[in-house]
């Protein structure tokens, strides 16, 4: 039992391709068991004196406080390290950075923006690395992402349709894809064509779909797009550090706002579907940020509608994240 957990101990993740796609499923069913462990009121000592660095270039309410409570849960500790806390590329490389904070840390969560230094930071760090999302990529959010959809399917294959609207080259785009086709989930991608999926990125994801039996597909148009989908999903239309598009974005992707007519376009109303957002998301007018800008991605009625799931998808980052971390730090007969 828990054989494939000696695969991973001691592993960084990257991205989801670090992974075999039986290694992150296994993942996604640990979790759900630390789930139960915890909601029967076991708080354990899986990470017991493990210490963990989070270092974070970028905001996060999710992630940040996700990896603490897990963390803590387990026995361990967490350090958040913000960029002006630490020397991080400014007075230090990144190299010497992970050359230092790998003899202090047991593992480290890495939120920036350069996929490289998240990258740097596994190479030269001697310690687990996990990237808490880069520009590129975010695996962690897709992990709570197909926990919550097998908690509400049952199990993930071919007779799901993920459909993803919006920005379709950003991270969360990035790594759902390829957490699709690794469990053999038929993914959509609606975006508008400037925001397509970058090609190589796209072409990885469908050799991994073929060999699953499924399919990844890019489409322009969200109402032909979604029709049979499963799961519309969808995030900001500007992600972090991009400030500056955002008015490019809300002209582009205006038409690409899920909203009750597109739920109803998947023809799923009365059957098997679900809303999905990794969360921050603009969905009313209660943000400093959409007041200013005045573009929702999704509509409050979607939002609130019992299609969403979008809290039980945010409370499995922290049962995702801990199964992340207890598979790389902690032998596998002490669970
Ligand atoms: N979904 C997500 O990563 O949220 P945070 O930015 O709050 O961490
Ligand atoms: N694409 C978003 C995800 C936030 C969790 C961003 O990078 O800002």
């Amino acid at each position: 039992m828990l054989d494939w957990m000696d695969s991973l101990k001691g592993r960084s993740l990257m991205r989801l391709k670090s992974f075999t796609d039986e290694e992150m499923m296994n993942l996604v069913d640990l979790a759900a068991q630390l789930k139960s462990r915890r909601a029967a009121g076991v708080r354990g000592d899986l990470l017991h004196r493990r210490n963990i660095a989070l270092i974070f270039e970028k905001s996060s309410t999710r992630t940040r406080n996700s990896t603490l409570v897990a963390v803590r849960d387990e026995g361990g500790n967490g350090e958040y390290l913000t960029r002006p806390d630490i020397h991080f590329g400014k007075k230090e490389s990144v190299k010497d950075t992970a050359r230092v904070l790998g003899r202090i840390y047991d593992g480290i969560l890495f939120r920036g923006f350069r996929q490289r230094d998240c990258e740097e930071l596994a190479k030269y760090s001697g310690v687990p690395v996990w990237n808490g999302l880069t520009d590129d990529y975010h695996p962690t959010q897709i992990l709570a992402d197909l926990l919550t959809m097998k908690e509400s399917f049952g199990k993930l294959d071919s007779n799901t349709v993920v459909a993803y609207v919006g920005d379709g080259r950003n991270n969360v785009a990035n790594s759902l894809m390829m957490g699709c086709a690794k469990c053999g989930v038929r993914y959509v991608c609606c975006a508008p064509r400037e925001l397509r999926p970058d090609e190589a990125v796209l072409a990885e994801a469908q050799e991994v779909a073929t060999k699953n039996g499924c399919d990844i597909r890019v489409c322009e148009d969200p109402a032909e797009g979604v029709k049979g989908a499963n799961v519309l999903y969808t995030d900001v239309w500007v992600s972090m550090g991009e400030e500056a598009k955002t008015a490019e974005r809300i002209k582009m992707l205006r038409p690409y706002q899920i909203n009750m007519d597109l739920m109803r376009a998947t023809g799923n109303l009365e059957g098997r579907l679900m809303f999905l957002h990794c969360l921050p998301a603009f969905h009313d007018f209660n943000t400093e940020v959409t007041k200013e800008c005045g573009a929702l991605e999704v509509t409050d009625e979607v939002f609130e509608s019992k299609y969403s799931k979008v809290f039980d998808e945010s409370e499995n980052r922290m049962h995702t994240i801990k199964a992340l971390i207890v598979s790389a730090l902690c032998d596998k007969s002490r669970i």
